[in-house]
């Protein structure tokens, strides 16, 4: 019998399944096109994931496409599809896996008391006899068939290892136990994992393993994950900077961390972890989702050390308050700096760095945008032109900003003048705010005449000066729907401009 909390002294391998483009990409005002999703899931290649879920195919021919063309561009990890225990989900998914080198089809059904009755008004054992109708379904196209039981978190464990029995003798290669709602404290989840394996034949034969998939609705996602593996799972479902519906998901970085800095846990991935920073960068520029400055590995503030005691520690041997070094999770102080005297060469290479491949007329146009930033700003760093890089999404938008023209000062109030261009016809219109914001939004508005409403505002500065870019995200309400947007200039007013226009620009 298996001794999961107690590890052999060989370590043992964990294999990391990532989410970011299906159960990730849930944020709402986050999705990605497919450019962007090949380019996140060719960059989760070089990190090292062992499966990349690509997405839910029959949700949305968006979707299909995506799975479709990742399963082109990418040689090593499994891509994953995700169904519902239905038929037609599942062959959707196995033609839109057709190309992938490797591949998995993630079928499955609610099991907690709530599903069965309010979802599927179904019995016990008819949601068994779905599930398992469901495995051998797939596996009519694929060998790697994983299994997820929604809301087994609240599914009461020995029921939940009747359905688990079942679909592992159906041909379930991975069992996957999602704490859906994030519920479940760490010592429950580490109970229900090693209940399974220990009441379920197949994981200690090696036929299948057990999957954790946490969510973070009260911030337990990485504890429970952590729990999951001790109990004896060896896959877990992450997203990179945890990102996800809700509260999020595990986050990647910090379980490839946790069990690197804890190398006692006999625990291995095959995570590349100087990949980690330029891939959460990628990400949270990508999809326009800031990183909170105190996230745990990633976050700007992570190897900060800003009291006087902990930075006369650190400068002494670093070891003193640093558990990581930054350049173990890819944070180089030393990396090159660009400015106004840097070629496209250089610039190439930095994008390259940070996973964006870029050549041709779309590299000039972005090698232009920099020299303009440089003009501006003394040095331009990598977030400022992973910003550059994917601000061609604008070239597409159907209203643009043409000026702006805003004074302001203290003691007067603001007045703005703004031009835009929409649908190739040029407007103009100008108001008065008791901001300089609140004028170029009120000017904007009296343009584009639609009921909306500023729900959130954020201003974010990307790093350090005062000739710095400035991130802005928003979200604006229309028509009952709540649409992101997202700008970046070295000019706040402009970029919040530049944001509100982006969430116009996606108005249905
Ligand atoms: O959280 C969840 O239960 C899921 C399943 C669909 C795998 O995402
Ligand atoms: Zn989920």
């Amino acid at each position: 019998m298996h001794k999961p909390n107690l590890i052999d002294s060989m370590s043992e391998r964990l294999y990391i399944f990532d989410t970011t483009l299906r159960d990730g990409e849930q944020v709402p005002g986050c999705q990605l096109n497919t450019v962007e999703k090949i380019q996140v899931a060719k960059q989760l290649e070089t990190l090292g994931v062992d499966v990349i879920e690509a997405g839910f195919p029959i949700s949305s021919p968006g979707d299909f496409n995506s799975v479709i063309e990742i399963s082109k561009a990418v040689t090593w990890p499994t891509i994953c599809a995700l169904t519902r225990a239905v038929e037609k989900d599942i062959d959707v998914a196995a033609e839109a896996l057709q190309y992938a080198k490797r591949k998995r089809i993630h079928t499955g059904i609610g099991t907690s008391e709530s599903h069965i009755k309010y979802k599927f008004n179904a019995t016990h054992e008819e949601i068994i006899e779905r599930a398992v109708a469901a495995v051998k379904y797939a596996k009519k196209y694929v060998e790697d068939v994983e299994f997820y039981a929604e809301d087994a978190g609240r599914t009461d464990n020995e029921y939940l290892a009747r359905v688990i029995e079942a679909v592992t003798k159906a041909g379930a290669t991975v069992c996957n136990i999602p704490d859906t709602t994030g519920f479940r404290l760490p010592n429950e989840y580490n109970e229900k994992i090693k209940y399974l394996y220990e009441h379920v034949d197949a994981f200690a034969a090696g036929k299948s393993i057990l999957s954790t998939h946490c969510h973070n609705d009260l911030g337990m996602a990485t504890a429970n994950t952590v729990a999951g593996v001790l109990g004896g799972a060896r896959q877990v479902e992450v997203t990179i900077n945890g990102i996800g519906e809700r509260a999020g998901h595990t986050s990647l970085e910090e379980i490839a961390m946790i069990f690197k800095t804890h190398p006692d846990l006999g625990i291995e991935t095959n995570i590349n972890t100087t990949k980690i920073y330029p891939t959460s960068r990628m990400v949270s520029s990508l999809m326009n989702m800031p990183v909170q400055p105190n996230k745990a590995v990633v976050g700007r503030n992570a190897f900060a050390h800003s009291s006087g005691i902990h930075q006369d520690g650190v400068l002494k041997n670093t070891s003193t308050y640093e558990i990581m070094d930054p350049k173990a999770v890819g944070i180089d102080d030393n990396a090159i700096v660009l400015t106004a005297r840097s070629g496209r060469a250089a610039l190439k290479h930095r994008l390259n760095v940070n996973g964006i491949d870029i050549d041709g007329e779309r590299l000039d146009k972005v090698y232009e945008e920099f020299l303009r930033l440089a003009d501006r700003k003394k040095e331009v760093t990598d977030d400022d032109i992973l910003v550059l890089a994917g601000g061609d999404r604008a070239q597409t938008h159907n209203v643009k900003l043409d000026y702006l023209q805003v004074t302001t000062g203290m003691g007067v109030r603001s007045v703005a003048s703004i031009g835009l261009c929409i649908a190739n016809e040029h407007f103009e219109a100008a108001a008065s705010g008791n901001g300089p914001v609140d004028a170029a939004i009120k000017a904007l508005k009296s343009i584009i005449k639609r009921e909306m409403t500023l729900r959130e505002f954020t201003i974010q500065a990307i790093s350090k000066g005062s000739d710095d870019m400035g991130k802005v995200h928003m979200q604006v309400e229309h028509a009952g729907h709540v649409y992101y947007g997202f700008g970046a200039n070295t000019d706040i007013v402009t970029a919040s401009v530049e944001a509100y226009i982006d969430c116009i620009n996606k108005f249905k």
